[in-house]
C-alpha cells in the first residue's frame, strides 16, 4: 500500500493551450514536448487506516486546502479503478519553483499517478497511465515518457484516445536548454483559468487552431531530421502565438514581466550575431533557452548578466517516469 516514483518536468515544444472538456482534461489540440532530466518530482505514497481525510505535504509543509483537494480528488479516481476506500499521505519533493511555469504540475500528477497506481497493485500500461495523468493535469499526460512526447489531442467525448505517445528519443540530439527564472512567486492566471478565458473571448483561438497541425508537423519533420535550427524556429513561433491568443483575450492578460522580455530580446540578439539559440515561454514568466552544448556557456554568461534574472538551471531530455524501490521511499519519509 506504499510506493514511491518520481517524474520528469517537461516542456512544451508545440503547447497545449484550451481544453473541449473541463473535467475529463480533453485538449482542443494536440501537443509536443522534451522531458526535462535535472526537474522532476519525487512522490512517496502511503494508503493506511486511521486517516480521516487525505494528507498532502509538499516541499515538506503541507500543501495548501486546494492543492489538498485536486491531489485527494485525483486519488478517489484511483481508489476508484482499486475498489479501495483508504486514505492516503502523500509526501511529495519538487526539485524547482512550484507554479511557476516550469511544469511542476506535469511531473506532479506523473509521479503521483504511478506511486498510487503501484501501491494498490493496479498494473497500467504507459498509455493508460498517460490517460490518468492527464486528469491531475493536462501537461502531465506526456511526463510518463522520456524524450521527445506527443500528446494526441483525441476526438472521442470519453477521452480513450487522448494520451501520450513518445515519438523519438532524444539521446543522441544535441539538446540543452537552459530554465530561465525570473519570478519564482506562484503566477497570478492559473494555466487552467487562462486557457478558459482564450477559448472563450479571444478571437486569435481560431487562428491558434488552424496553424497547429502545420506547426505540429513541421516539428516533427526536425525531430526525425535531428534539425536543431528548424526545431528552434518552430517552437519559438508556436510559444508566441499561443501568448498573442492571451493578449487578444477579453480581459486580455499575460504572463511576460519586463525580465521575460529582456530575456527573449537577448536571444533574438545572440542570434543575429551567429550564436543558435531560441526561446520557449509556458504560462508563467520563466523562460526556456533551446541551444547546443557548444553555445551554453556563452548563453548561459549572457543570460546571467540580466538584471531580475534569478536562477539558471541546464537541463537536457530526461526520462520517462519510474518507480523508485522501497529504500528509496524509506530515505523519503
Ligand atoms: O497542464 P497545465 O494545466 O499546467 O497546462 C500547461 C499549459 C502550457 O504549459 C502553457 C503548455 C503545455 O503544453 O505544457
Amino acid at each position: 500500500m506504499r510506493a514511491t516514483a518520481r517524474a520528469h518536468s517537461n516542456i512544451a515544444l508545440i503547447k497545449y493551450w484550451g481544453k473541449r472538456d473541463e473535467t475529463l482534461i480533453l485538449p482542443h489540440n494536440s501537443s509536443l514536448s522534451v522531458t526535462l532530466d535535472t526537474l522532476y518530482t519525487t512522490t512517496s505514497i502511503a494508503f493506511q487506516t486511521g486517516l480521516d481525510r487525505d494528507l498532502f505535504i509538499l516541499n515538506g509543509k503541507p500543501a495548501s486546502e486546494k492543492e489538498r483537494l485536486k491531489v485527494s480528488r485525483f486519488l478517489d479516481l484511483i481508489r476508484g479503478l482499486a475498489d479501495v476506500t483508504l486514505f492516503a499521505e502523500v509526501v511529495s519533493e519538487n526539485v524547482f519553483a512550484t507554479g511557476a511555469g516550469l511544469a511542476s504540475s506535469a511531473s506532479g500528477f506523473a509521479a503521483l499517478s504511478a506511486a498510487a497506481t503501484h501501491a494498490l497493485g493496479i498494473e497500467l500500461d504507459g498509455k493508460d497511465l498517460s490517460k490518468l495523468a492527464r486528469r491531475g493535469s493536462g501537461s502531465a499526460t506526456r511526463s510518463i515518457y522520456g524524450g521527445f512526447v506527443e500528446w494526441q489531442k483525441g476526438v472521442q467525448p470519453d477521452g480513450e484516445d487522448s494520451y501520450a505517445v513518445p515519438i523519438a528519443s532524444a539521446d543522441d540530439w544535441d539538446l540543452h536548454m537552459l530554465i530561465v527564472t525570473v519570478d519564482e512567486a506562484a503566477k497570478d492566471i492559473s494555466s487552467r483559468d487562462g486557457m478558459r478565458r482564450t477559448v472563450e473571448t479571444s478571437p486569435f483561438y481560431p487562428a491558434w487552431l488552424e496553424t497547429i497541425d502545420q506547426d505540429l508537423a513541421e516539428v516533427k519533420t526536425a525531430i526525425y531530421e535531428k534539425d536543431f535550427q528548424k526545431l528552434g524556429e518552430v517552437a519559438e513561433r508556436n510559444a508566441l502565438k499561443m501568448h498573442a491568443t492571451t493578449l487578444a483575450s477579453n480581459p486580455p492578460f499575460w504572463y511576460w514581466q519586463s525580465e521575460t522580455l529582456l530575456v527573449m530580446n537577448t536571444v533574438k540578439r545572440l542570434r543575429a550575431e551567429g550564436t543558435l539559440a531560441y526561446f520557449t515561454i509556458d504560462a508563467g514568466a520563466n523562460v526556456v533557452v533551446l541551444c547546443q552544448a557548444r553555445n551554453t556557456e556563452k548563453i548561459r554568461e549572457q543570460l546571467a548578466q540580466i538584471p531580475g534574472v534569478r536562477d539558471i538551471v541546464m537541463a537536457k531530455p530526461g526520462p520517462g517516469v519510474t518507480i523508485l524501490d522501497h529504500d528509496d521511499h524509506d530515505e523519503k519519509r
